[in-house]
This record gives structure tokens, sequence and C-alpha cells, in this order.
């Protein structure tokens, strides 16, 4: 059934304090849950519904005595209740962690117990009103044996600890502060911890905590690392200390997502714990960073205030998104590495949200309704989101923006409230500001789906030396939308000249100039601004810093492109110079070439230019390597109406072969310039050292293959055997199976010896060769293969994500086959899967949202798989929607 936003009704109840008594044990742990509960004297009087799912009840009791009810579907119904004052309600239920194959709920791995309410898994737990603005003080004691579970963790303080007879043991948990049920936690098993105290500004002591398996401590320095870095990061930049004496991240390696930030204990997937230079590569170091911020930002952004309902995600999601991606830029000591995280969190943006937002799944920041709001846990929801609050901080400044950060402390902490909320406090903070001006209209990016895309063009008057730049914006539609009213679009821009100089800005003539960049505040269809003085003709740079999330259409010329490219200051849209560049030749070969290989290519100049990015004597490592990475697949297919994947690979691959070539002597040269790194850390500067090195290794490793020259994969082979450090090594690897050659085999199997029980190691290794490039369709019987080995385990999500995910969702150029073979593998696993993990199969059946833009044959296969999966009478309502918006027209 459908939830809609506009049917918010306030609880009818409200729960006070809630004390839970688990006997944890795998096949039936009981569950003793008493809460005193009263009624919300603002809302009508009505029965109490308590949410529950797969539980099994065994008592109800009220102030002590037991009393009727009944159920409603899942839900328990509670009719004859006090009218007046606080009541106390006792619930006795059981369940089975062992059988919990969703992972939601309390459940089971590697022997130990853990917990994922977020969004309505507590009613996995007990009965309860399973609702965020339901927010109560929680006490909880947890019973189990204590050989099997020495450990045993619940949010707040440990309070009290002891033995009880048969071996067993207990420990008793208070949490200070009140919560809404998604954010509470429990952890049971063996477990050891590093620890670290760290004394706050204000003096306080706090004692943060890294819990593992015992095999993994040499793994959690770099998490513990990044913690300290995100408590210091948070109090500096917006006044927000940690409230709690404990802090505590738990690793567990079967996970859904990427982590959750339950009060004081946050539980974690293991990718984004554990690291150590020998298993983990620099993007899995810059990923801990990232999401071990972003729980802990959660602490005030999501805890101390959290969402009124579920619609309201973002304002939690998007908000945190956008302090974990400033927390990584801040930790950058060179600007330039900002820069690199800005193009990094773009090309996320462009390449999942984009797509996504012009697809069947298309929704707002703030949706209207859904069926499962796992299904919402979105690229929409969350990079899309934060880019809302970065246009909010860019309108109103870095300190307007901590301003209003502060009063929506002021105003709402310990509240549940909505996204309407967080922009009227920003808004209100600066009340000169063109965000205050405009704050209604601005919502608009809360309530509009889709991408907007801006029409721009410029018009030099030499007589007059004036340069209108005229711009017009439009939305398409998206499901239920037809109509787009205009959004606030702000954009950063600057003019070039054609020697490349960044040319004043005046605005009008008579004053003087506003510097070399200005922002310009779009907020009708069509609109335009004019530059005085202008004494050439300049090439416009805009959206500098991707100053919006839209799609710009401005009719460059090549030169001036290559003018950008060269010379811009803004390094995003230096980047994006290239990248549109690289676009063009690859559209325009796959509208001129049925089968990709008689593409013009790349003209001469784009590929000087790229030598010229590549032997730069100043640019630094890692954004050489972004200009020379080719635009994705997925992003070139985004550009066209009709895409045939095979046509898309074949033109990318050929691009790439002639970067291979006619670079050859300058890949060599990067290489040998950047392979030795000496000792290993994985800090900004390094980390794109290593990326360049790898990508010219990449480029080698191909041009080796059409010149048969062996000379390269054997250093590659020597790099993969001798690598000191887990990216290094990889990325040898992964040169060998990319380019197809006959060294990959061994590589792999001794990839796969040297890191047995490794299992992040060797989620990488299944995932490479899944992601592998096709050549003859050797990939599809690889991957059916890669599941019949005795590493491979379906129920665990990071193990099915590496094969399944890695061929069906990044994989275009194997998955779409003429023989419809990938699909049918697909609509094999969608269904295995919902079985098992409906939020994990769901996620999957998300890999044919595009279907229609498809050609074919691929469209009319795609449209039988979509229609097998959809034939399946008992879908969990996870899949069941996914695949219905995808076959709705
Ligand atoms: N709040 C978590 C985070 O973004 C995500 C948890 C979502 N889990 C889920 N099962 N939908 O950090
Ligand atoms: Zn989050």
């Amino acid at each position: 059934t459908t939830v809609r936003r506009a049917d918010y009704s306030a609880p009818a109840f409200w729960i006070d304090t809630v004390a839970l008594t688990f006997d944890l044990d795998p096949a039936k742990t009981r569950v003793l849950n008493k809460m005193t509960l009263r009624r919300n004297p603002e809302v009508p009087a009505q029965a109490l519904r308590l949410d529950g799912d797969e539980l099994n009840l065994a008592r109800v009791l009220i102030n002590g005595a037991g009393c009727s009810f009944k159920m409603d579907g899942n839900q328990l119904v509670l009719e004859n209740l006090p009218q007046e004052g606080a009541f106390e309600l006792e619930i006795f239920t059981t369940c089975a962690p062992i059988k919990n194959t969703k992972l939601m709920g309390l459940y089971v791995s590697n022997d130990s117990f853990f917990t994922q309410c977020e969004a309505e898994g507590f009613r996995r737990i007990t009965y309860f009103m399973d609702r965020p603005d339901v927010m109560a003080s929680y006490s909880v004691t947890l019973r189990a044996d204590k050989a099997k579970y020495p450990v045993l963790l619940s949010n707040g303080n440990l309070v009290e600890q002891g033995d009880l007879e048969d071996g067993r043991h207990f420990a008793r948990w208070v949490d200070p502060h009140k919560k809404p049920c998604y954010l509470f936690a429990l952890v049971a098993g063996k477990l050891v911890a590093r620890e670290q105290r760290i004394v706050a500004r204000n003096g306080k002591e706090h004692l943060l905590q890294v819990y593992v398996r015992p095999g993994d401590m040499d793994k959690t320095e770099h998490a513990m690392q990044s913690l300290i870095n995100s408590v210091i990061w948070d109090e500096a930049r917006f006044g927000l200390p940690l409230d709690l004496e404990r802090f505590m991240i738990v690793a567990t390696s079967d996970f859904n997502m990427g982590a959750m930030e339950n009060k004081g204990l946050n539980i974690f997937n293991t990718k984004y714990v554990l690291a150590n230079q020998a298993t983990a590569t620099d993007v899995d170091f810059a990923n801990i960073e990232s999401v071990v911020g972003h729980e802990y930002f959660h602490n005030w952004t999501g805890n101390r205030i959290t969402c009124r309902d579920w619609f309201q995600l973002s304002l939690k999601e998007g908000l945190t998104v956008f302090r974990d991606q400033e927390f990584s830029m801040d930790l950058c000591a060179e600007p330039s590495a900002r820069a690199v995280k800005r193009i990094e969190d773009v090309r996320v943006l462009r390449t999942a949200q984009f797509p996504e937002d012009a697809g069947p799944m298309a929704h707002p920041v703030r949706p209207d309704s859904y069926i499962e709001i796992n299904n919402f846990y979105t690229v929409t929801i969350y990079e899309k989101g934060a880019e809302v609050v970065r246009m909010m901080q860019t309108l109103v400044g870095r300190s307007g923006f901590a301003k209003g950060m502060a009063l929506y402390f002021e105003r709402f902490d310990g509240q549940a409230v909505t996204c309407d909320d967080f922009a009227q406090a920003v808004a209100d903070a600066n009340p000169d500001s063109a965000l205050a001006k405009l704050l209604p209209q601005f919502k608009r990016w809360y309530s509009q789906a889709g991408t907007p895309r801006l029409q721009a063009r410029g018009d030099y008057n030499a007589a007059e030396r004036t340069y209108t730049l005229s711009f017009s914006q439009s939305c398409p539609a998206t499901p239920g939308q037809d109509n787009k009213e205009p959004f606030v679009i702000p954009v950063q821009l600057g003019l070039v000249g054609a020697s490349g100089a960044a040319l004043p800005l005046h605005i009008q003539s008579d004053l003087a100039s506003v510097g070399d960049s200005h922002l310009l505040v779009l907020t009708q269809a069509s609109e335009s601004i004019t530059f005085e003085n202008v004494n050439e003709e300049p090439v416009p740079s805009i959206l500098r810093g991707f100053s919006a999330p839209v799609i710009l259409d401005f009719d460059y010329t090549d030169a001036q492109l290559l003018t950008l490219l060269a010379h811009d200051h803004d390094p995003f849209n230096r980047w994006e110079a290239g990248q549109r560049l690289a676009l063009r030749s690859a559209i325009q070969s796959i509208v001129d070439s049925p089968d990709g290989i008689r593409a013009k290519g790349l003209n001469h100049a784009y590929v000087e230019a790229m030598r010229a990015v590549l032997r730069h004597p100043t640019l630094d490592a890692a954004f050489k390597e972004l200009v020379l990475t080719l635009p994705s697949e997925t992003y070139i297919a985004e550009q066209l109406d009709v895409v045939d994947p095979q046509r898309v690979h074949a033109v990318r691959e050929a691009m790439r072969e002639q970067l291979a070539r006619e670079l050859l002597a300058d890949w060599e040269w990067a290489f040998e310039t950047h392979k030795a790194n000496g000792s290993y850390r994985p800090d900004t500067l390094s980390s794109g050292r290593r990326a360049l090195a790898g990508l010219a290794l990449n480029y080698l490793c191909l041009a080796a293959r059409s010149s048969e020259d062996t000379v390269w994969p054997g250093k590659a082979y020597q790099r993969f055997k001798d690598a000191d450090n887990m990216t290094d090594r990889l990325n040898a690897l992964s040169a060998l199976v990319h380019s197809g050659h006959e060294l990959a085999k061994p590589a792999l199997a001794r990839f796969h010896s040297l890191f047995k029980g490794e299992e992040l190691v060797l989620d990488k290794w299944f995932a490479l060769q899944a992601g592998c490039c096709d050549r003859g369709g050797q990939v599809l019987p690889a991957v059916r293969a890669l599941m019949k080995h005795a590493d491979f385990n379906l129920k665990n999500p990071n193990r099915a994500r590496s094969v399944i995910f890695s061929y069906c969702s990044a994989n275009p150029g194997a998955f779409h086959r003429g023989d419809a073979a990938g699909y049918v593998f697909w609509s094999e696993q969608v269904l295995e899967l919902d079985t098992i993990n409906p939020q994990v199969a769901a996620r999957l059946a998300r890999a044919l949202d595009r279907w229609k833009k498809l050609a074919e044959p691929f469209k009319t296969a795609a449209h039988e798989a979509l229609k097998r999966v959809a034939a399946k009478a008992d879908l969990s309502n996870d899949v069941r929607e996914v695949i219905s918006r995808a076959l709705a027209d």
C-alpha cells in the first residue's frame, strides 16, 4: 500500500520510556518490552496501534494486568486504554535472529548479534510505534551466554554488568538522550576494541571505541583516526561537540548498506571500517574517512534533530552527506585536492543520480509517496539532497550557513522536524540573503523531481565591448509531475580570454570590477546578464564548481573548450571542458558508425591537449588522472535518446585504445615518474600519484594488447607481485585482467591464494572478474562460474554485490548482450535474492531502470525480463515497487 506525505498525522500516543530486556539466543530470542505511554492530548482519542513484523507474541499487560487486544494485519491494536495520565504497557515476544536473512531487525552474523532498525526494523524486534516522531528514553538489559557473547553493547552508557547462573552474563545500558526507535541498536558477540580517550575543548573526556572481530585489530587504525578527526571537525566548523561519554563503532560483514548512525553505537559494514595498506585501496581509505564522518555527523544532524516522517529523509541524509563532503574537503592539505574531491562527488551525482532522476524511479528530494521506504534511500535523497544544501550555502555564504545551522539547533534540538524547518532556519539566520528572498521558489528543489536543463548562449558585441549571456531553463516531466516551475539556480561564472587570462567582470561599466568570478542567481524561465568593458570575445566559464545540479548546454566550439581545459582558473570547469570534448567525440562516433570501429575517433587537438595535461609541470597527479579518464559508458549513454550499449562500449574502448597508442611515450613517462611513492600513506597527494600510475599502467597494457608487446604486461605482473600496498597491487592486476592478457589468469590465482581469509579482498577479486571488459561474451559464463565458487555466498550482501551487481550494474558492455542472456541472469538473481533479502534484490532490480531508452533488440529483451519478474506472485513490496514503476507508462 502507498504511504503519502499529505496523510501525515501526529501520533495518538507518546512513549516516554522503554525498558527492554533481551535473552539473546540465535534460534529464539526473548524480548521483554516495558513502556510507559500517555495519550497525545492534541489528537482525538483513538486506539493504540503498534507495528510488528515476524514476531511471536506471548503476552500483553497493561499496568501489570492482562488485557484484551486484537491484530489488524501486522499491527497490534489496543482499545481500552486509560484516558488520563501515564500507563505501563508490557509486551513479551520472541523472534529468531538466525533465520533473519533480511538483515533488518535483530540478526546473526558470524556468530554475533547485530541490529539494523532504520527505517522500519525495530518492529521486527518488538511491537512499537515504529515512526521517527515518537522519541523515548531507553534502558536496555542484555543477557547472553558469556563464553559465546562476551561483549554486550547497546546505546548510551554502561551502568551495570555481571554474571548470571548457567554461564550467562548481563549488561545494562542507559541512553541519556531521547531517541526514535530507528536509532536503537544492540551488539553481542566475540569482539575486540581499539580504544582511544580524547578530551574535548570543554575539558570533558570521551571514550572512543572501534569493535571488530579479533583477527581484524590491525585494520582499525584508520577508522579510529577518522573518528577523531570527525569529532574535532564538527566542533571546529559547526560548534557541535560530542554529547556522549562513550562513542562506539562496530563492524559487521553482513550489512545491507554502508553504515548506521545508531545513537552512540554506530554499526558499520566492514567495508567502511577495516583497512590497512595490504588489504585496502586508497579509495577504501577515503571512503572509510567519509563514512565514519557521515555517521558521526548524524549524531547532530539526524539524531539530536531527527525526521518527522520518512518523507523528510533528506533532512538528515542530504545535510549529512553535505557535511561529510565538506569534512573530506577540509581535511585536504592542498586546495587542488578539494577540487579533486568535488569532481569525484559530481561524477557520482551525474552517473548515478541524473539517470535516476530521468528514469521511472525519479522522485523529489522530499518524496510525496512511497510503497517501501527502503527503496527511497537513493542517490536523489542523499546526493541531490546534499547539492540542495550546498546551494543554500552558496546563497548565504559559508559563515551565513554556519549561522543557519546554529539557528536550526537553537530552534529544533531534541525534536522531529521537516525539510521546511531546516530551510526556514537557514533563511531566517540570513534575512538579507538571496535564499531568504527566494525561499518559496528555492524549495522547489525539494518538491520537483527531474534534472533541470540550463540552456546558455553568449553574444559578444565588439563595438559596445559587451558580452551577454542568455539563459533559459526547463525541466523534463517525471512520473506524476508533468509541468515544472522554474528553479532558483545559482550560477558561478567567469570569463576567460583567448590567451587564457581571467577577464575582470564589470556588470555596470561605471562600477568597479566584481572580480573574476560572479554568482548569478537565476530565477526565471529565461533571463540574461550583460558584462561591460569586455575587450575581446571571451570564453564563458559557466557553473564553476558545479554550483547547481543541472545539465548545462552551451554550444562551445572545440577551440573554446581547449582554452578552458588549458587555462580556466576553476579546476572543476577545466576538468569539465575535457569531459565535454571527449563526450562530443564519443557521441559523434556512436552516431556515425554502427559498430564503433570505423569511427573517426579522437581528434588530434584533443589528444595533444591530453598530452599537455599529462605532462603538465604543476598540475597534480590526482587531477591529471581525472582528466585522462574518459566519461563512463553510463554517462555517455545518458546523453543519447536511444542507447545501444554495445556501440557505446565499442566506441569508448576504441577511444581508450587510441589514447593508449598515441600517448604511449607519455604513459611510459607517467608510469615511471609516479610509480614509486616511498612508504605508504593514504593521503590525497600520494593517492593521486598511485592513481595516475595505475591509469598509465592500464593504458600501457591496453596498448600492448594490440601490438603484441609483452614488456608491459610483464612489468604489470611484476608490480602486481611486488607491490607493498593494495592500491598498486589491484591496479596492476586490473590492468592485466581488463586488457585480457594471459598473465591475468596466474595473477588472479595468486591473488586468491594470497588473501584467502580476507573477505573484503576476496570481494575485490570477485568484482574484478565480474566487471571485466567483455571480449566475445566470456564474462557471463565466468560470472555463473564464480557463483559456484566455494567462497561465494548469496546471503552475504557484499559478496552478492561483488559478483552480481558488478556484472549487472557496473559492466554494461558485458551485461547488455545481443542474446538477452544477461537479462535472463538478472531476472533469475532478482527472484532468488528476493526470497533472501528484499532490500538487496530491489537494488539489483534497478539495473534495468533505463530499459525504455535501449535500442532493439535490447529493449524488447529487457522488457521480457522485467515482465518475468513481475509475473511472480509473491514478490516483496521492495521489488514489486521497483518493477511496477519500471513497467508503468
Ligand atoms: N542512515 C544510514 C546512513 O545513511 C542508512 C541506513 C539505511 N538502511 C536501510 N536499511 N534503509 O548512514
Ligand atoms: Zn546517512
